[in-house]
């Protein structure tokens, strides 16, 4: 750069400081490198979810690495000029449904606006995704988001990109410009990837193996949600719990009860447990440590044992209802317990459905997530044979989902008249009602007697429950909580 290219340089780069880079800009593509800065304003882009809580988050630290490179971040895809579609094909036909999709932005295309497809569909379809959608510019899977950066610079060019081959890496995405978009809940992503190759699942295909943060990153990350505000934090991970200190430095219930004693921190969750590596001590953390909520969300996909292991699950119906009995043994809490069933895997017998039946009348879970067993691509269960005709998957859904609204309808009565804090998740203009969220993981949404002020967003309140439905409760608040620090 010569003398006056660098004086006109920092003049540049002065009033860019002065009147915000925005005012620099105007057009895609616009990237001004002065003195080693590289301004690249007004730069939009919109991303749409699908899936997962991991995904949701994932979608938060894209966002703001973009918003890190200088892109802003817009509430529609029409007013973007870079459109991220963030997918899953955990279930039904994902690919499908993408493909739908990028035919619809394909009209979008004549404005000059460009596309990303990531997140498991892009790592299972990978090239394949160019070829029927050739206005696409990015297609990544989720192990390699940390290349983003670089990747922008690249579809900036011009170029096409691909990131599909980092699934073995030992690294996690780990930024500290995640854009939080959640109000009230800071999501913390400990551990990324799955090893357990359940027959049925496509995840460890998708998202790779597993790698786990050290526990003093995630500690980091917990502090820094602290001081923003927030008061819940919710530990993510595919196989939360089998987390594994890089450093050797704490168990996965250790940082728990660690995370839970920040100060700030009211409320800390976490999901998806595999009963596998489902041990004691994390029900003593969560017995012992006030802020970890009385909730447990366990997958056990079938109550058959036989079933379970053609699953890959690792574990049988006994096992499985030993880990409920000291979840149950809990001394100062009543914790609660969700669940995932999947029924009409390959081979599953009529006598084999009506074990799930029992095992739901065994533990009285709180709320299920039930789904037909769908067949995916790469894994072994697509093989398998004795295949459920479709209609006989409909049948079972439907009676078990039947049996377990009647377990919820009984046990969401039981907290009538009592008096439950929540915290406060948004607010329905039309029913009149806040909506909150009691530490079991209930819906408990309240009216404010007159004279009383509704707490805001994030902020926590005691409600009598004066009214019970299978899914949700409603009340009556009885006063806001403090909401300040401890
Ligand atoms: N078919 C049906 N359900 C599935 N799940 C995962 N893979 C499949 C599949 N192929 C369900 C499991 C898992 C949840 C996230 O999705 O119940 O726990
Ligand atoms: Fe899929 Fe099984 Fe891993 Fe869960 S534990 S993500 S169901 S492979």
């Amino acid at each position: 750069m010569t003398d006056g290219a660098r004086v006109w340089g920092r003049e540049l780069l002065t009033l860019a400081l002065k009147f915000g880079a925005a005012a620099f800009a105007g057009i895609w593509n616009f990237s001004v490198r002065i003195c080693g800065v590289s301004f690249k304003q007004n730069k939009t882009f919109f991303i749409e979810t699908f899936g997962c809580q991991m995904n949701f988050h994932d979608s938060e630290k894209v966002a703001g690495t973009l918003v890190s490179q200088g892109y802003r971040q817009v509430q529609s895809a029409e007013e973007a000029d870079l459109i991220f579609y963030n997918t899953c094909s955990i279930r039904d036909k994902a690919e499908q449904k993408v493909f739908h999709r990028l035919a619809d932005f394909k009209r979008l295309q004549k404005q000059g606006k460009k596309f990303a497809v990531i997140g498991c569909v892009a790592q299972q379809e990978g090239e394949r995704i160019f070829e029927r959608a050739p206005h696409v510019s990015l297609v990544a899977g989720s192990a390699s988001y940390r290349s983003l950066p670089e990747m922008l610079v690249q579809i900036e060019r011009g170029e096409r990109v691909t990131g599909l081959n980092d699934r073995n890496t030992s690294e996690t995405f780990e930024t500290e410009f995640t854009a939080r978009t959640n109000p009230y809940r800071g999501y913390i992503t400990i551990i990324e990837g799955c090893d357990k190759f359940c027959a049925y699942c496509v995840v460890p295909y998708t998202r790779g193996r597993e790698r786990s943060r050290t526990s003093e990153s995630v500690l980091e990350e917990a502090r820094r949600i602290a001081d923003s505000g927030l008061t819940e934090i919710q530990l993510l991970g595919q196989n939360v719990n089998s987390y594994c200190d890089p450093l050797g430095k704490r168990s996965f219930a250790e940082l728990l009860s660690e995370v839970g004693q920040l100060p700030g921190i009211r409320r800390v969750r976490f999901t998806t447990s595999h009963p596998r590596h489902f041990t004691r001590d994390i029900v003593e953390a969560i017995d012992s440590v006030q802020t970890l909520c009385d909730h447990v969300h366990l997958p056990v996909q079938s109550g058959s044992s036989q079933v379970l292991s053609a699953m890959a699950r690792e574990y049988t119906r006994e096992q499985y209802l030993e880990r409920v009995s000291w979840i149950r043994a809990a001394r100062h809490k009543q914790i609660s317990m969700t669940t995932d069933i999947i029924v009409g895997f390959p081979g599953e017998t009529v006598a084999d459905f009506e074990q799930t039946l029992s095992l739901l009348d065994e533990v009285q879970f709180d709320g299920t997530f039930s789904f037909k067993y769908s067949p995916r691509p790469n894994t072994p269960a697509i093989d398998m044979e004795n295949a459920i005709p479709e209609e006989e998957k409909t049948r079972r859904l439907a009676i078990l989902n039947d049996r377990q609204r009647e377990i919820q309808r009984s046990n969401y009565a039981k907290h009538l008249g009592q008096i439950l804090e929540v915290m406060v998740e948004g607010i329905q203009p039309a029913r009149d009602q806040v909506v909150g969220r009691t530490t079991q993981n209930k819906t408990l949404n309240f009216t404010i007697p007159s004279g009383m002020a509704a707490p805001g967003v994030g902020g926590y309140a005691q409600v009598r429950v004066v009214r019970s439905y299978p899914n949700s409760l409603v009340g009556e608040m009885v006063r806001a909580t403090e909401t300040s620090r401890r």
